[in-house]
C-alpha cells in the first residue's frame, strides 16, 4: 500500500504516518506550516491550493488517501468563516474529486461538532447534523462535498482528539494540560456539564488505516466507547499521578468566554466501526492506559 497523508504534521496526521510506517507501508505526506522530521517523501501544501491537488497526486502516486489536514482552531473559525468554509468545507471535496479521477482510495476526517448536543444519548452516523459553530457548519460542508463527489469515499468522523504526537514524540491534547497543571501543583477545573467520547490519536490511526485495509466506505465514528465529562477524563489522568486528585475541581462551560459556542453533549455511538472490524472501541481507561509511562 502507497499511503499519501494530507496533514503529517498535525497530531491525528502525524498518527497515521506512524500507523502506516509500523505496517510496513510505503508512507508519503503532505505539510502546511511545518515540515515535520519523519524520513519520508514530503511536499508542502495548502488546502487553499485543492484545485492543484493532481499535481501531488501524480508526484506521489498513492494507492490511498487520508486527508489529516483542516482549520482546526474552532473559535478561529467562528472570526474568520470564510477561510474555514474554503478550507474545512470546499478542499476536502477537491481533494475527494481528484482522487475519485484517479482511482485513489479516499478518507477524510470529520468531526463530532457537526452535532448541536441536544441529545444524551450518543450519537450514531444516520443521526441528523446541525452544528451550532462555524467550525462545525465548515466540517458538515466538507463531509458533503467529499460525498458528493463519489460514493466510495470514508468519512471518519473523530472527537476531543488527543494522544502522543508522533513527529514530536509528546503527549498533546487535554491530557498534556492537565498533566503540566497538576505536575506544577496548579489547580485544575474540569467542566462536569459537557460530555464527550475522547479520540486516541494512535487508536483511530489504526482503526482508520484497518478500515481503509478493507475498502471500507461511508461514514463512520471513530472514538473511545465512554462518555465522560472533561472531569472525569480529569480524574483518570490523576489516577496515574501520585497525591493530585485534589487539584481537580469542578467547573461549568459557562466559566469560560470563548468565540464558539461548543456543543454540551457530542458523544459517538461507536457500534458501526466496532461491527465493521469485528472488535470492541476501547474505553478511555484502556486507552489513557496505553500512554501511562508519559503521563508519570
Ligand atoms: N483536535 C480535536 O479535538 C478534533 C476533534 C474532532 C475532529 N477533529 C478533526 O480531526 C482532524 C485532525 O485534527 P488534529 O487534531 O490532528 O489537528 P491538528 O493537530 O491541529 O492538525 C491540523 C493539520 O492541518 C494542517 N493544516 C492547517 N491549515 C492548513 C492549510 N491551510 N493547508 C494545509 N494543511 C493545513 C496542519 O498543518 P501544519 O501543522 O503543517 O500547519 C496540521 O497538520 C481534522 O480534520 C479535525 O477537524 C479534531
Amino acid at each position: 500500500m502507497r499511503l499519501l497523508v494530507v496533514g503529517a504534521n498535525g497530531l491525528l496526521g502525524s498518527n497515521v504516518v506512524h500507523a502506516g510506517q509500523q505496517r510496513g507501508w510505503t508512507v508519503c505526506g503532505t505539510y502546511h506550516s511545518t515540515r515535520p522530521t519523519f524520513d519520508i517523501p514530503l511536499t508542502q501544501f495548502d488546502l487553499q491550493d485543492y484545485n492543484s491537488f493532481d499535481d501531488i497526486l501524480t508526484e506521489h502516486d498513492p494507492d490511498g488517501v487520508v486527508n489529516c489536514a483542516a482549520m482546526t482552531d474552532v473559535d478561529g473559525c467562528e472570526t474568520n468563516p470564510e477561510q474555514a468554509h474554503i478550507l474545512n468545507g470546499d478542499a476536502p471535496g477537491g481533494l475527494s474529486a481528484h482522487c475519485d479521477a484517479n482511482g485513489v482510495e479516499f478518507v477524510h476526517v470529520s468531526t463530532d461538532y457537526i452535532f448541536n448536543g441536544t441529545e444524551r444519548e450518543p450519537y450514531g452516523e444516520s443521526a441528523d447534523p446541525n452544528p451550532v459553530q462555524v467550525y462545525g457548519e465548515s466540517k458538515l460542508s466538507g463531509e458533503q462535498a467529499v460525498t458528493k463527489g463519489t460514493t466510495d469515499a470514508l468519512v471518519a468522523r473523530v472527537s476531543f482528539v488527543w494522544g502522543i504526537h508522533r513527529n514530536r514524540d509528546e503527549l498533546t491534547g487535554f491530557p498534556a494540560w492537565v498533566r503540566g497543571r497538576l505536575l506544577s501543583d496548579e489547580d485544575v477545573p474540569l467542566f462536569t456539564d459537557q460530555w464527550v467520547t475522547p479520540t486516541r490519536a494512535g487508536q483511530a490511526a489504526e482503526t482508520l488505516l484497518n478500515l481503509a485495509e478493507q475498502e471500507a466506505t461511508g461514514l463512520f465514528h471513530i472514538a473511545c466507547s465512554s462518555c465522560v465529562t472533561p472531569y472525569e477524563f480529569g480524574n483518570i489522568i490523576a489516577d496515574h499521578i501520585d497525591n493530585s486528585e485534589e487539584l481537580l475541581s469542578e467547573g461549568s462551560v459557562d466559566d469560560v468566554e470563548r468565540d464558539a459556542i461548543r456543543p454540551t453533549y457530542s458523544c459517538l455511538d461507536v457500534e458501526r466501526v466496532e461491527s465493521e472490524l469485528d472488535r470492541p472501541q476501547p474505553t478511555l481507561r484502556e486507552d489513557v492506559e496505553t500512554v501511562r509511562d508519559v503521563l508519570r
